[in-house]
C-alpha cells in the first residue's frame, strides 16, 4: 500500500450553516469521462464528510510541488479538536479555522478554492459509498481550472503517509 505514487490536494466544504472548511487528502481520482466523476475517499469522523453530506459541494484543489507543503502543514489538523484522542474537555471543544491565512476564494458553487491550488475543481456529490472507516464520495465534476503551470505536489516531495 505504501508503494502507491498519490497527488496531495486540498478538500474544500460548506455546512449547510455557512462555515467552510478544508481537509487535506490523497486518497482522490478520476472513475469516469462521461459524466466526468471524481472519487474521494473521506474519514467517516471527518467535519468534511459531515458538510458535504449537509450541502452536497465540495472542491477539490490540487497543490503545488513549490508552495503546496506549507499549505499541507496548515491544514492538515482535524477542525475539530474532539477528534484527537486524549485532549482536554477544553481543547477537544475547540474548532480550528483552517482557512485562516490561506489565499482562498468563494466559488460560485459554495465552497472555498484554494487561490494557489496548480488546479482545482469543483463537484457535486452523487454517491457516497460505505467503506469502512471511510466513505467514498463520488461526485459530479462541475466547474474546474488550471490556474498555475508546474508539478503537482506528490507524497513522495512532501514526505508523509496516508496509507498502510
Ligand atoms: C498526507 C495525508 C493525506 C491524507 N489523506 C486523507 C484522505 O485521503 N482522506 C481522509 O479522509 N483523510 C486524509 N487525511 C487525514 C485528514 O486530512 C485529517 O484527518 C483531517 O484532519 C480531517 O479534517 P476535518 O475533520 O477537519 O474534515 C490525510 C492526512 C495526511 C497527513
Amino acid at each position: 500500500m505504501l508503494a502507491m505514487a498519490y497527488g496531495v490536494h486540498v478538500i474544500g466544504s460548506r455546512s449547510a450553516g455557512g462555515q467552510f472548511n478544508l481537509m487535506l487528502a490523497d486518497w482522490v481520482m478520476q472513475v469516469s469521462f462521461r459524466p466526468r466523476l471524481a472519487a474521494v475517499a473521506i474519514e467517516n469522523d471527518a467535519r468534511t464528510l459531515r458538510f458535504v453530506r449537509e450541502t452536497g459541494a465540495f472542491s477539490v484543489n490540487l497543490l503545488h510541488v513549490l508552495d503546496g507543503p506549507a499549505i499541507a502543514k496548515r491544514v492538515v489538523m482535524p477542525a475539530e479538536g474532539s477528534k484527537i484522542k486524549g485532549r482536554s474537555q477544553e481543547a477537544a471543544s475547540q474548532v480550528h479555522d483552517k482557512l485562516a491565512g490561506i489565499g482562498h476564494f468563494i466559488h460560485a458553487a459554495g465552497v472555498p478554492v484554494l487561490a494557489h491550488a496548480l488546479a482545482w475543481y469543483t463537484c457535486e456529490a452523487e454517491q457516497f459509498v460505505s467503506a469502512g472507516d471511510h466513505t467514498v464520495v463520488i461526485g459530479r465534476v462541475t466547474d474546474g481550472d488550471m490556474p498555475r503551470t508546474g508539478e503537482a505536489l506528490t507524497e513522495k516531495e512532501l514526505g508523509w503517509e496516508y496509507a498502510g
